[in-house]
């Protein structure tokens, strides 16, 4: 397979990591697939070497519309291989299979029933993931050992111009080391893959930041296993009552419960520091955040806040960011990683944030930042 392997020696990887740029500027897309031909034409030679690279069960990165993934083959069992060991990650834990074209359903699900018809039609292309029955081709190294799969078409045009490029359906998980927060630009991918994978493909930054939601759809009555964009009134508006995965719906660890979607029960998204979200109303949490601040300096410890735009002038702490706006919860959404990320780069031992207990999109913020800080929560 030539130089597209890496050779592992004693577990360090050592191949040549190729960056492409898009200008993402110059392909004036909308996202629903008018424009993917603008963007095969300008991306050819690009995207056939990538094409290549997985048709040869190699690995490479590329962004979509929630983060970026690490793709490759998903119906060869040692490409998917492939990704577990680049990213560490556990091998009960299941991989998203990503589709150019509603088609391509039909090779990977062995049941598609209506509702997941329906929802296919609302929602793809889309960050919403529907877990269905699997066909026994797709290999279960690529479904984490599970008799079901999960798949996404996604709306980034470079995404889905890379599957039909390949020619082939694409396993992907976020593009990060396992535990790490996902990557919402190709330097987060970099700094975690580089050495690891032949091939990055810079779409520059991503729209939405947060990985899709997940629905279950192999029972009765669909649930969600991990919320996203796609929020739970918008899928009930379309299916009736939608059910939340109890282990990923409440403020506190759960405890004896066991999450449905594998990869919800790691301790993932985790800076390295500890992360202390502060809940209540806006004058106690930012005096509260002031004196915990005072008091960690006092002892040494290097200490950041994450504040929003609202906020950001009312705290003490030197190293202090705004997430985004409180009245655009889209900016708190596509900025949650990168400051997760530049915590750990300022090699903070405590961050102290705000909360956005909120219905919508903000909720599934809250998910990955209560697993980010282990769930240390304070309620005033
Ligand atoms: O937005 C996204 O979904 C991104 C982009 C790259 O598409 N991908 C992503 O993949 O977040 P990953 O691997 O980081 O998260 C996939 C989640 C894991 O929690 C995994 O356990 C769950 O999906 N999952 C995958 N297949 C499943 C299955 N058959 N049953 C239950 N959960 C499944
Ligand atoms: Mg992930």
């Amino acid at each position: 397979m030539g130089n597209t392997t890496g050779i592992s020696v004693m577990g360090v990887f050592c191949v040549d990591t190729k960056i492409i740029k898009i200008d993402m500027n110059s392909c004036d897309f909308d996202g629903k697939g008018k424009e993917d031909d603008r963007v095969v034409e300008a991306l050819r030679d690009s995207l056939k070497e990538a094409g290549e690279i997985i048709r040869e069960g190699g690995l490479v990165a590329f962004p979509t519309e929630t983060v970026y993934g690490l793709g490759a083959d998903a119906m060869n069992a040692e490409a998917s291989a492939r990704i577990y060991s680049a990213k560490g990650r556990p091998s009960d834990n299941p991989l998203i299979v990503h589709i150019a074209d509603v088609e391509q359903v039909t090779q990977i699900a062995a049941e598609i029933p209506r509702s997941a018809q329906a929802v296919m039609e609302r929602f793809w292309p889309g960050p919403l993931t529907i877990i269905l029955k699997k066909r026994p081709e797709v290999p279960k190294g690529t479904t984490g050992g599970l008799d079901t799969v999960a798949i996404r078409m996604p709306s980034h045009p470079v995404a889905r111009a890379l599957i039909r490029e390949s020619g082939r359906v694409i396993a992907a998980p976020s593009a990060n080391t396992s535990g790490r927060p996902s990557p919402t630009k190709a330097v987060h991918v970099w700094e975690d893959m580089k050495g690891r994978i032949p091939m990055i493909i810079d779409g520059g930054t991503v729209g939405i930041g947060i990985e899709s939601t997940i629905l279950d759809m192999t029972e009765e009555a669909p649930v969600i296993l991990r919320p996203g964009y796609i929020t739970r009134e918008m899928l009930e508006e379309l299916l009736g009552p939608v059910t939340i995965d109890p282990a990923v719906a409440g403020r506190q660890m759960p405890v004896g419960i066991r999450a449905k979607a594998p990869g919800m029960k790691y301790r993932h998204y985790a800076p390295k520091g500890q992360l202390v979200l502060v809940e209540g109303p806006e004058k106690p949490v930012i005096e509260k955040i002031n004196a915990l601040t005072k008091e960690k300096e006092a002892q040494g410890c290097r200490v950041g806040v994450i504040a929003t735009d609202e906020t950001l002038p009312f705290y003490d702490a030197d190293i202090r960011r705004s997430i985004g706006s409180r009245s655009h919860p889209e900016t708190i959404a596509a900025n949650l990683y990168d400051i997760l990320r530049e915590s750990d780069a300022l090699e903070l031992d405590y961050i102290y944030s705000e909360s956005f207990f909120e219905e919508g999109l903000l909720d599934a913020v809250m998910n990955r930042m209560l697993k980010a800080a282990g769930y240390h929560l304070i309620t005033l």
